[in-house]
């Protein structure tokens, strides 16, 4: 059948044809200026796959206007673009302007492109976000105990998704749901900015994230996932808008990004009590590099406090915390059953923090009344190495559980610079064991010096993640 859709691709290739022949004689007559001219007809990236068919969302009807609803049109632009997933796949553009819009869904081998002054907005009508069940490793919604409201971008049972541009931006006008939130009005649990289920080979790269009602980017049961050059900005104050969760994922990159929070800039999870212990899928194999951090009332990066699915081998490096309550923290408690372990975080430049290490093993906030008392979390093998932290009020504060202690910790080469202000005892310390080498102020009893010739002592992997090997190609899309 042909389309007006294929029509439309064809149109696009003669022009492609037609810039490139003019370009070429631009270039022979030596006609500086043409060129760069011509080539803003054309954008380049890279991603972890190129694709075969290409539209913009103004094909479907899409008006960038800031006032005209456009739910349908990019739903519709996925449903048509779904098409080409066994031919090579499909990118949707999406050109400068504000483009209002309801929650939709992703497709498999499906690029979302952003231009630089393109901003998705989300729709204040409640009525645009469906409800849809809580997730089975939560068994309840976090602000509401049934369901949820989808989140603006969502994508499930999906392969080869990528959502990337030239730093666009995606705002979630999130301060409704906010207040909502506070005036214990909602009903269900406050929608996600994107949440990618059950999927495989994703890249989110090169994008804003701009005031999600709650978490930004919320990965879950997925794999061999790139975050790669997000940016993302909510008010210090608004609750619970972590910036990124991966949730039951493996295989996951985060590298580049830059995120101003009220809640954890990366906050690594794996299920809820009883529902997550059950689900049992755990995240592992995680890379977090160059994250830069500013969060007043939480942490650079949280393990936890969901975390009973299991959380391991994650390795966290480059990391700079401004103005951040903690850096790299556990959150956990009994009933939360799982483990930690086999964290690592080497490099980490601190400025202004209540307590660069936290170690928390009364964490509450149960899913219901449910919980297993017996059900301990197993803490062990924590290292953390190369940190130089500045105008710090407690140095660490580290809790484990009586009867369960948290195993393995592992400190070395900590320069903390004390605020003038300081706490007298910077370290507290109980039911945890563990060493240091090279730590200022001197640690705790429990975690006794090896003297300063093992100030490399604690481990970091050598070998990378496969996730950190994907070479990633150079795309493009042109404009007609
Ligand atoms: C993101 O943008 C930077 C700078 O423009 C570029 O070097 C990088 O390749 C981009 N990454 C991805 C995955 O799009
Ligand atoms: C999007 O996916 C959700 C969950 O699978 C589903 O409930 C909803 O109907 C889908 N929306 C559309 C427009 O297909
Ligand atoms: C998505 O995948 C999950 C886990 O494999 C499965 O339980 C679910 O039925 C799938 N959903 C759809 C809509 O295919
Ligand atoms: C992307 O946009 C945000 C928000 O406008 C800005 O803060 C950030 O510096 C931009 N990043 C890049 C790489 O241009
Ligand atoms: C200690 O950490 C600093 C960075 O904080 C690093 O430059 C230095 O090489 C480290 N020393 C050792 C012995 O690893
Ligand atoms: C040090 O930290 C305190 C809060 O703990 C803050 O008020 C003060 O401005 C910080 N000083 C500097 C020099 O950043």
């Amino acid at each position: 059948m042909f389309s007006l859709f294929d029509l439309l691709s064809q149109m696009r290739d003669m022009a492609w044809l037609f810039i490139a022949v003019v370009m070429a004689v631009g270039s022979v007559a030596g006609v500086e200026g043409r060129n760069v001219r011509l080539l803003e007809g054309s954008m380049d990236y890279t991603a972890i796959n190129c694709r075969g068919h290409s539209a913009s969302i103004t094909d479907f009807g899409g008006v960038g206007d800031g006032k005209t609803l456009n739910t349908r049109a990019f739903q519709e632009a996925v449903n048509t673009l779904s098409q080409y997933g066994s031919d090579g796949g499909a990118q949707l553009y999406v050109p400068a302007g504000q483009w209002l819009t309801g929650s939709f869904n992703l497709t498999s081998h499906f690029t979302l492109f952003l231009h630089k002054d393109a901003t998705l907005l989300a729709s204040q009508d409640i009525n645009e976000w469906p409800v849809i069940d809580p997730l089975p490793s939560y068994g309840h919604g976090r602000d509401a105990a049934g369901g949820r409201y989808i989140s603006l971008i969502f994508g499930t049972n999906l392969t080869d998704v990528i959502i990337t541009g030239d730093n666009g931006t995606i705002d979630g006008q999130g301060l409704l749901w906010w207040q909502k939130f506070h005036g214990k009005k909602l009903k269900y649990t406050r929608p996600y900015l994107l949440e990618i289920m059950y999927s495989d080979t994703i890249q989110i790269s090169n994008v804003t994230f701009l005031n999600s009602p709650s978490w930004n980017v919320h990965p879950v049961y997925s794999s061999n996932i790139l975050l790669q050059g997000i940016t993302i900005l909510a008010p210090i104050q608004s609750p619970n808008t972590d910036g990124i969760n991966p949730d039951s994922c493996s295989n996951t990159r985060i590298e580049d990004t830059y995120i101003v929070s009220g809640d954890d800039c990366v906050a690594v999870k794996s299920g809820w009590d009883e529902y997550g212990i059950s689900y049992g899928m755990p995240t592992e194999h995680l890379v977090i590099k160059r994250l830069t951090c500013i969060s007043p009332y939480s942490a650079a990066i949280a393990l936890g406090s969901e975390m009973s699915g299991g959380i391991q081998d994650v390795r966290a490096e480059d990391i700079v915390a401004i103005n951040t309550e903690s850096a790299v923290r556990i959150k956990t408690g009994v009933g939360r059953g799982g483990f930690v372990k086999d964290i690592y975080v080497k490099g980490m430049t601190l400025h202004t923090m209540k307590w660069v290490f936290w170690i928390t093993g009364n964490y509450g906030s149960h899913a219901d009344t449910h919980w297993d008392p017996n059900a301990v979390p197993v803490i062990q093998n924590i290292n953390y190495r190369d940190i130089v932290a500045e105008n710090v009020t407690m140095a660490a504060r580290l809790e484990g559980i009586s009867g369960d202690a948290f195993t393995g910790i592992c400190i070395s080469n900590a320069t903390i610079g004390m605020r003038v202000k300081a706490k007298k005892v910077p370290w507290t310390c109980s039911d945890v064991e563990g060493v240091t080498s090279g730590v200022v102020p001197k640690p705790c009893d429990l975690l006794p010096d090896q003297g300063p010739e093992k100030i490399g002592m604690c481990s970091f992997p050598q070998e990378k993640l496969d996730i950190e090997n994907v070479e990633l190609k150079k795309c493009s899309y042109v404009m007609t």
